[in-house]
C-alpha cells in the first residue's frame, strides 16, 4: 500500500521566514517568548536548580508530578492516570487521529482551521467536513469524530454555554463517535480562570491542551492528552514509537509554570487585553481591514480584508513597508482574510500598529 503523506505544512514556510526578525510579530500564535532567565524570575528558581536534574529518559506518560499539575487544571474528573504528556500537542494530535480514526471516517471541524487538525485526519483518508456556520453544527450523527478547537484559532472565537448543552447531551446520546476538544489557549480566558474543558465531558470526549503559546516558552515543546486510561495506554504505545519521552528539564519547568500559573498569567492577560483594545480603537483607520471581531478569548484574530484584496500579496507588502508581519488567510486555504496575534509585547504591538496605520494612509 502507498504511504499516505501530508502536504505541506502552509503557515510554517512563512513563520521560518519572519519570526526570528519581525519588529512587530504578529504572525505568532503564541505570547511573544520569555527568556530563561526571565522564566526562572517567575517561577522562583535559581538557575543553578536546573544544574542538579539528571538528563535521563523521564518516565514514558509523563513524571507524576506533572501529570498531577495538569489534572489539578480540569474538574475532579481527570486523574493523572488520564494524563499523557507529548512533545508539543502536535503530537498527543498526531498520536490521537491515528488512533481514532480509518478510511473514510467522517471528521467535522471549524472552518478555517490550524491546519494539522485537518491534513493528519485527510493523510489517514478520513472524509473531512468543515463547518464555517459555528460549533453547534460540528455536530453530525455521521461522524467518526468532531474537532471542537475552542479558543478557536485563526478566528478567537469560543463556545457559548448554549453550545456546550447541545455538546454535552450530544456526546452522551452518540456514544460510537468520539469528540476531541483542542484546548490550546485554555489558559487565556479574560472572564475566568480557565475556560471550561470538554475533557472526559462524556467517556467519548478527548483533550489536548498546552502550556507553550499560552506561558510564552514554545521551545519547551510540552503539551498532553486528556483521554480515558485504555485510549491513553495505546497513545502512550504508540508514542514510544515517536519521541518516547520529553525532555526531563522541559518537564521540570513545565511543572513549575504550572505551579505558579496564576502570577505567571496575570500580567499576560492584561497585555493581550491592551493589545486587542489598541487594535480595536486604531482598526478603523486601517482601510483594507473590512470587519475585525474582537477574541473572547485567546489570543488570535482573523479579519476580513476589503473586497478584492489578495491576502498574500497584502501581508508581503505590509511587512516590506512596515516590518508588521502578519499570516495571509490562504495559508489557512481562506482568501480575504489576515490572522493576527495579540501576543507582542505592548510597546512593540502599538509601534506595529502605528506603522501599519501610517502606511494604509498612504496608500491610494
Ligand atoms: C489550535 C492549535 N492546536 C495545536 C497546535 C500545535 O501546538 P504545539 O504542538 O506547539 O503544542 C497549535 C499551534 O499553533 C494550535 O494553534
Amino acid at each position: 500500500m502507498e504511504a499516505m503523506q501530508p502536504r505541506e505544512f502552509f503557515i510554517e514556510d512563512r513563520l521560518e521566514k519572519y519570526r526570528l526578525h519581525a519588529e512587530c510579530n504578529l504572525g505568532e500564535s503564541g505570547i511573544r517568548n520569555f527568556s530563561l532567565s526571565n522564566v526562572f524570575n517567575q517561577i522562583g528558581v535559581e538557575a543553578n536548580e536546573i544544574g542538579s536534574i539528571s538528563l535521563d529518559d523521564s518516565p514514558n506518560n509523563g513524571s507524576l508530578e506533572l501529570r498531577k499539575e495538569i489534572a489539578n487544571l480540569y474538574d475532579g474528573n481527570v486523574s493523572p492516570d488520564n494524563v499523557l504528556v507529548t512533545t508539543g500537542t502536535s503530537e498527543a494530535l498526531y498520536i490521537y487521529f491515528h488512533l481514532c480514526l480509518s478510511k473514510n471516517d467522517q471528521v467535522s471541524l471549524l472552518w478555517p482551521a490550524f491546519q494539522a487538525l485537518y491534513e493528519i485526519p485527510m493523510m489517514l483518508q478520513a472524509s473531512i467536513r468543515k463547518v464555517d456556520t459555528g460549533f453547534r453544527d460540528l455536530l453530525h450523527e455521521e461522524n467518526r469524530l468532531a474537532i471542537i478547537n475552542h479558543p478557536h484559532n485563526p478566528s478567537g472565537q469560543g463556545l457559548s454555554a448554549n453550545d456546550w448543552k447541545l455538546i454535552e447531551t450530544f456526546s452522551n446520546m452518540n456514544k460510537s463517535s468520539e469528540f476531541l476538544f483542542d484546548e490550546h489557549y485554555r489558559f487565556l480566558d479574560f472572564e475566568k480562570d480557565l475556560s471550561r474543558s470538554g475533557a472526559l465531558l462524556n467517556a467519548n470526549c478527548s483533550a489536548t491542551g498546552s502550556i507553550t503559546k499560552c506561558f510564552g516558552v514554545v521551545g519547551l515543546k510540552i503539551g498532553w492528552l486528556i483521554a480515558r486510561e485504555d485510549i491513553i495506554s495505546k497513545a502512550r504505545s504508540f508514542k514510544d514509537y515517536l519521541t518516547h519521552t520529553v525532555s526531563p528539564i522541559s518537564e521540570f519547568l513545565a511543572c513549575k509554570i504550572l505551579q505558579n500559573r496564576l502570577s505567571i498569567i496575570a500580567p499576560i492577560k492584561k497585555r493581550i487585553q491592551e493589545n486587542i483594545a489598541y487594535f480595536s480603537s486604531m482598526v478603523e483607520k486601517i482601510p483594507s481591514v473590512e470587519t475585525f471581531i474582537e477574541p473572547k478569548s485567546g489570543l488570535v484574530s482573523f479579519p476580513k480584508l476589503k473586497n478584492g484584496i489578495l491576502s498574500e500579496p497584502y501581508a508581503d507588502e505590509l511587512y516590506d513597508n512596515t516590518g508588521v508581519f502578519v499570516l495571509p488567510g490562504i495559508n489557512f486555504e481562506t482568501e480575504g482574510y489576515i490572522r493576527i496575534g495579540f501576543g507582542e509585547t505592548v510597546e512593540r504591538f502599538r509601534k506595529g500598529i502605528d506603522r501599519w496605520v501610517e502606511w494604509e494612509s498612504h496608500k491610494k
